[in-house]
């Protein structure tokens, strides 16, 4: 069977795409008679994902069907043939290859290992499709395995803390898109969120009371690994570190006291570095760590320590002096020598940010690079594993396909195979300033289905259209698990305005995004104590309309007299906008709140805008070239759109621009 003689039905949703996969003739019917065999390996971890797999196949379908797993292929809708349990803590050699096999008369998936199962199982749920009045699993021959071994999403959780449901579904969502390590920043200036017994003021003092109990992260450590995801917790020294020191500040540079942290940015405390008594305490803190978090790597922080309190501190100075460390790089380069040794004691690998890179370290320390693909390559060169996370900061608020084109060993590298080799993979960063429980889910979903895609499938899978032909799919798939990035629009719209009436909202906010971190703590100046109830807080980051509307945009101008299915999209589109407009403006003027952040103004701009769509398309399907000062007016008022104000921008000015140039 080969591509050439793929049913037409056959719809490839599938995120992240494959590494080998040939649709074939047929199809396989999903019936209340769907039954699943196991034959080979089985174990407990096994069994409750195809358990969850069935759940989610009689959800997606509506057919009922049954939970038991036979032990006979014979006769079986479903054979699962696993070699072995994997390994008993899954590391980033663990193997989740496997291997899917669909045809009219059944379906067998093979893996070596029970991560492997369940990676197939997800790829079998994405295959669901529709077929006349039933569901189908198209007839398709997939070899799958990851290009990268990390493929992480952090967590920043000390800066606003995020409940164990929160984490939970974003576990099951990470899943869903193969992701297999979840980064969690449980330290920060601004909260301390996990217990420690030996050391009961760091939760008790540095933690407002939102903390995870030791049970609550086992039961996440667990959670993570039935879904073949690692928890690698990160515990940020020597800086970053205020809430250790408001319960602990014997372990500070300065002599306190110290209050959590609310404000946000680099702050001046950190760790004293020359003191046995602060080595003590982390081996103590560290070794209970062990016990919580099986993983065998521990991500030590060590980002953006300026020294400040350092210098400030004459004993440390003198020992400075003492020593021959000649600046607070220096020192910190001490400091994390005496850390790997503590970690090597427990047994774990240390990871760090680019910071911790220093030729005093060893080569088992793997660099996480938040700096770029340069700083990356740098490490590598000098022969330090490393992970990729520049590009995939969430809260730059750029678009799917931005983060989705930018790759963490692309081809043009300048590094030898053998460097390369280095490059384990990546990892998202949702950090934790501008977000909340609410508001998290639309930050994460569906931009990291895309990112997860680039750190699974090869690299030439990277066209863009396709891509957000499937994300749409995905996007709403996400939602089974309780993700709430589509539904939390709504939920902000109708907070905003204290009325279900958000229909017309709905329209503006569907060219609005939120702007990017920098943009927002200039225009805001959040910090911990900041609501996070505003419009740009209800807003989505790269909403369908940006690409959607450049899609459609494109295809008219390619004969805007012709092309009448477009124009007539397009028509409806701005006139949706021109009747949300006058009702927009009025509730905007009605909610104290939402006129706050220039909403005034964006909405204003959202009428002329709308104005300006629809006399382009007339014009231009009327054959008439614009008149030139028309152009020059709308251009103009495209510029003001485009410029800064408050806390959301437009989504849809490129392609507006387009059709506004494409008159004469
Ligand atoms: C970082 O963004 N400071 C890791």
């Amino acid at each position: 069977m080969s591509a050439q003689t793929t049913q037409p039905t056959f719809t490839n949703t599938l995120m992240p795409e494959p590494a080998k996969f040939t649709a074939g003739q047929g199809s396989f019917a999903l019936t209340s008679s769907f039954t699943v065999a196991a034959p080979q390996f089985r174990d407990e971890r096994l069994d409750a994902g195809i358990g969850r797999m069935l759940h989610r196949l009689e959800y997606q379908t509506g057919v009922p069907i049954s939970k038991a797993i036979q032990k006979d292929s014979a006769g079986a809708s479903l054979v699962i043939e696993v070699k072995g349990a994997g390994e008993m803590v899954q590391s980033v050699d663990e193997d989740e290859s496997y291997s899917l096999n669909v045809a009219a008369n059944g379906v067998k998936l093979q893996a070596n290992t029970v991560v492997g199962a369940l990676r197939g199982m997800e790829t079998l749920l994405q295959l669901v499709q529709v077929s006349g009045s039933g569901y189908i699993l198209p007839a398709v021959s997939i070899e799958d395995t990851p290009r990268f071994r990390w493929r992480g999403l952090l967590i920043d959780c000390g800066r606003h803390f995020e409940p164990v449901s929160v984490i939970e579904r974003t576990l099951d969502g990470m899943a869903a898109v193969k992701l297999n390590v979840l980064h969690w920043h449980l330290t920060e200036d601004q909260g301390f969120r996990i217990e420690s017994k030996i050391y009961p003021k760091l939760t008790g003092m540095g933690s407002d009371g939102l903390y995870y109990t030791q049970d609550q992260a086992k039961e996440v450590v667990a959670y993570a690994r039935a879904r073949g995801i690692r928890v690698v917790p990160e515990f940020d020294m020597p800086g970053h570190s205020v809430s250790w020191f408001v319960g602990y500040p014997e372990i500070s540079s300065g002599s306190g006291p110290y209050q959590v942290r609310r404000e946000f940015g680099i702050s001046d405390e950190a760790m004293d570095p020359t003191r046995d008594s602060v080595y003590k305490f982390l081996d103590n803190f560290i070794g209970e760590m062990t016990t919580i978090f099986p993983d065998p790597y521990l991500h030590i922080g060590g980002d953006e320590t300026k020294g400040v309190q350092w210098k400030q501190n004459p004993k440390i100075v003198e020992f400075m002096q003492k020593h021959d460390l000649k600046d607070p790089a220096a020192l910190q380069a001490y400091f994390n020598q005496h850390l790997l040794k503590i970690l090597e004691k427990h047994h774990r690998h240390m990871i760090g940010w680019d910071e911790v890179l220093n030729p005093a370290l060893p080569k088992d320390v793997m660099i996480q690079s938040w700096r770029g693909e340069e700083s990356l390559g740098a490490s590598a060169k000098q022969g330090y594993q490393g992970i990729l996370s520049a590009p995939y900061y969430l809260d730059a608020m750029k678009s799917a396909e931005e983060h989705y084109l930018a790759d963490p060993l692309p081809s043009t590298s300048d590094l030898t195979p053998e460097q390369r080799t280095l490059i384990l993979g990546g990892e998202v960063c949702m950090w934790g300033e501008q977000i909340n429980e609410g508001t998290i889910d639309s930050r994460i979903w569906p931009r990291t289905a895309v990112i997860a895609e680039r750190f699974w499938s090869p690299e030439n899978v990277r066209d863009v259209d396709d891509m957000y032909r499937r994300l749409a799919v995905v996007s709403v798939r996400l939602e089974a698990f309780g993700l709430t990035h589509i539904t939390h629009e709504d939920v902000g719209l109708r907070a905003l305005t204290g009325t279900k009436d958000i229909d017309a909202l709905r329209v503006f906010a569907s060219v609005l995004q939120p702007v990017s971190f920098g943009n927002r703590y200039q225009g805001q100046h959040t910090s911990q104590l900041t609501p996070l109830n505003h419009l740009v807080d209800a807003v989505r980051p790269d909403p369908p309309s940006r690409h959607d509307l450049e899609v459609l945009v494109n295809a008219f101008l390619q004969n805007p007299s012709q092309h009448e299915a477009e124009r007539h999209q397009l028509e409806n589109i701005f006139s949706s906008w021109t009747a949300a407009a006058p009702k927009v403006q009025q509730q905007v003027a009605a909610s104290p709140l939402l006129a706050e952040d220039a909403t005034t103004g964006r909405a204003q701009q959202f009428a002329q805008l709308a104005q300006i769509g629809s006399e382009a398309v007339a014009r231009l399907a009327g054959g008439n070239g614009s008149q030139a000062d028309w152009k020059q007016n709308s251009l103009a008022v495209l510029d003001a759109a485009q410029k800064p104000q408050g806390l959301v921008r437009f989504t849809v000015l490129d392609p507006l621009r387009k059709l506004v140039e494409a008159g004469q």
